[in-house]
Order: C-alpha cells, then sequence, then structure tokens
C-alpha cells in the first residue's frame, strides 16, 4: 500500500473537520468531492469570484446523499477577517485555494489581486492561528520561480517575480513561514504548476490554457497560441494536486513549514500539447483536423520554459502522481465534451 491509499484508509476511519477555501473553484470543488467520498466533514467557502456554483451542484450530484449531508457552504470573502475566523471554528484542517488566478489579471488589476492573495490570505492564517487548526495547507504556485534560469525547477532556487500574480504566491510562502517560527501554526505551501482538468472554467479572458483550447477546438473557434508555441509546461492532472493535498495535510510534523513542487516533472510545449489535443479530438470532431492555430506575440509575465523536480514531495510526502499528461488529457477532454455538449 503506498501513502496516498494508507491516507485514504486513514480518513475512511476517521471523520475530521476540514475547511476548503475557494470550494466553488476549480481545484476547491475536486478537493470537497475528494473529501466528501471519504466520509468527512466539509466546510467550503468562496465568494464566487471566479468560482460557479454550477461546481458545487457537480459535487453534490456525484457523492452520496449521506455524504453531501457533512458538507456546510459559506459565502463569504477571505478579505473579511471576521467571516475568516468563524469558518475556522472546530476545523482540524484548512486546504487554502481561494486566491485570484491568472498572470494577466494580475498585470491588469494588481491590486484586487494584492488585496485577495495577500490580504485574504493573511486574515485566513490569523483565522487558523486562532483556531488552534492541526495545519494550513496552502496553494502556492510555480510563478515564484521568476526568473530563474535553472530547470528543473528546484524548491531552494528561485528568481525574481515577473508579475504581480508572482509576488503575492512568494509573499503567501513568507507569511506562511512566519507564522510557523513565530505562532507555531504547522503549514505546508504546495507550488502547483500549471493543473488541469474537470471543472476548470473553459470561459472568460483568463482561462487557461488547456480548458480554453478544448473548447474552442470543439467550437471550431480561433485559438491563439502566444510566442513560437515552444513555451513549455509541467502541466498536472487535478488529481495529482488532490493527492498532493491530502498527504501535506496528514505527513508528519517534520514535513511541515515548507513548500513543495506538485507537479509531474515533464515537460510540454504549447506546440505539443496543441497536437495532442488535436489528434485527440479529431477522431468526435472531424472539423478539428482542419483547424489551424493563430499564433500571436509572446504575453507579459510568461516564464518561457517551466518544470518541476517533484523529489522533494516524494521523499517527504510519498507524493506519486497517478496521472501522466496524456492520461489526463484524456479524462479531461472526455468531460469536457460531456458538459459542453449540453
Ligand atoms: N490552476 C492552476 O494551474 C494553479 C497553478 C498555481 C496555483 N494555483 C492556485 O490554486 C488556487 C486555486 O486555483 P483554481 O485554478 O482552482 O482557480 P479558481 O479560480 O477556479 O478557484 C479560486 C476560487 O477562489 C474563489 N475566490 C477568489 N477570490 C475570493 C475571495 N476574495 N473570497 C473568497 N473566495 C474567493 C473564487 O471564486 C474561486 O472559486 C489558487 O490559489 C491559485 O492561485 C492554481
Amino acid at each position: 500500500m503506498n501513502k496516498y491509499q494508507e491516507i485514504q484508509q486513514h480518513l475512511l476511519q476517521h471523520r475530521y473537520h476540514w475547511l476548503v477555501t475557494g470550494a466553488a473553484g476549480f481545484i476547491g470543488s475536486n478537493l470537497v468531492e475528494t473529501l466528501l467520498g471519504l466520509g468527512q466533514q466539509v466546510t467550503g467557502l468562496d465568494n464566487f469570484a471566479t468560482g460557479h456554483r454550477h461546481n458545487l451542484e457537480q459535487v453534490k450530484e456525484s457523492v452520496k446523499k449521506e455524504a453531501w449531508e457533512k458538507f456546510n457552504f459559506i459565502e463569504a470573502d477571505i478579505r473579511d477577517a471576521a467571516a475568516c475566523q468563524a469558518a475556522c471554528q472546530g476545523v482540524d484542517f484548512v486546504l487554502h485555494e481561494a486566491a485570484l488566478g491568472s498572470v494577466s489579471r494580475s498585470i491588469n488589476d494588481p491590486l484586487t489581486t494584492n488585496a485577495t492573495n495577500i490580504g485574504g490570505f493573511l486574515n485566513m492564517l490569523v483565522a487558523a492561528r486562532d483556531a488552534g487548526v492541526r495545519r494550513f495547507v496552502y496553494a502556492a504556485s510555480s510563478s515564484t520561480y521568476g526568473d530563474h534560469p535553472d530547470l528543473p525547477k528546484i524548491e531552494e532556487r528561485i528568481g525574481n517575480p515577473l508579475s504581480p500574480y508572482a509576488v503575492t504566491k512568494y509573499v503567501n510562502e513568507l507569511y506562511a513561514n512566519v507564522f510557523g517560527r513565530t505562532y507555531g501554526l504547522e503549514s505546508i505551501g504546495l507550488r502547483y504548476f500549471n493543473v488541469f482538468g474537470r471543472r476548470q472554467d473553459p470561459n472568460g479572458a483568463y482561462a487557461a490554457v488547456i480548458p480554453q483550447w478544448i473548447a474552442a477546438l470543439i467550437r471550431n473557434q480561433p485559438l491563439r497560441i502566444n510566442g513560437d508555441g515552444e513555451t513549455s509546461r509541467d502541466f498536472c492532472y487535478i488529481d495529482n494536486v488532490v493527492q498532493a493535498n491530502l498527504l501535506a495535510a496528514l505527513a508528519g510534523k517534520d514535513a511541515a513549514n515548507a513548500v513543495y513542487n506538485v507537479a509531474l516533472g515533464e515537460r510540454t510545449s504549447l506546440n505539443q500539447l496543441y497536437r495532442m489535443m488535436t489528434t485527440a479530438l479529431q477522431e468526435r470532431f472531424p472539423h478539428v483536423a482542419q483547424h489551424q492555430p493563430e499564433y500571436a506575440d509572446f504575453r507579459r509575465g510568461d516564464v518561457r520554459h517551466s518544470q518541476a523536480d517533484i523529489s522533494k514531495a516524494s521523499a517527504a510526502l510519498g507524493y506519486q502522481p497517478t496521472h501522466r499528461i496524456g492520461d489526463g488529457l484524456k479524462e479531461a477532454m472526455d468531460w469536457y465534451v460531456r458538459s459542453l455538449s449540453h
């Protein structure tokens, strides 16, 4: 039995109270679904800034009735300190996902990104400390590597941030570290690398590349590749991210007050990604065979290449990704084909 299987067994026998912030979002709703499936008591918090009620509706449909009865939802904003205090009452583990994502959004509106991602984060840390939670696991980001040239990325070597978003995610790590030293709050930061999968929003100006492209290909709409297409990313399927969160919450004390890369450890260029998607979708959507991408300028604030070294998470947390990019893309595309066609 591997570490993740052990933890799932443990959770099936022990019920804890979890707070998932950003519960109506992509990653948050997937965390809620898995935790409810394991018989856990879950409080979700969200203000629907970028998340959707239909994500929670889908979770409700996918779990058993008695599991859904253990879910409690608070519509609130993490910029409201009192709401964070109330949400943390009686909670064992916090999985803090609420934030404004997207490098481009942060360049267009640094103030709101800062208020949510730093002010809101600090409210959550204070509330978690005051409530005496066992562990605070939070969504950090690969953007923290900034302009550091090394590949693969190793947790201890970071460069200068390239966007306001990257600044906020790095400040989260600094604050979590200080709360560990000053107040003894146990935390773990998970530096996600380009996560994708079911319920990631395909719409809007700030949509991530995979859902945006899948939707464009299915709908036979134009699709833009920023730069020459040789920009690369370590795309990580949602199930791997859910695994990392549960492992981080229940890992021993020695693993706490640190940050870990959460990715696959592989690099895929945008051109390769485009080919993988068009090949896979052609059978179901013959028009995809004729589809051609448009190439546009490089985007401001974008890192050229990204690839994680995941050995720290493997050694300290027992993290073993179950899905490589091809497996994840297949599952994600099946899901988008179903959900976009009704
Ligand atoms: N998806 C990725 O590739 C990726 C990569 C690195 C880090 N992250 C981080 O992971 C976390 C989850 O991202 P996601 O991809 O699920 O995005 P998402 O936009 O789907 O989810 C974020 C959720 O937070 C909520 N939220 C935003 N502002 C809020 C506020 N002020 N109060 C309460 N709720 C608020 C949104 O409504 C949304 O439901 C974020 O912290 C993000 O920065 C994501």
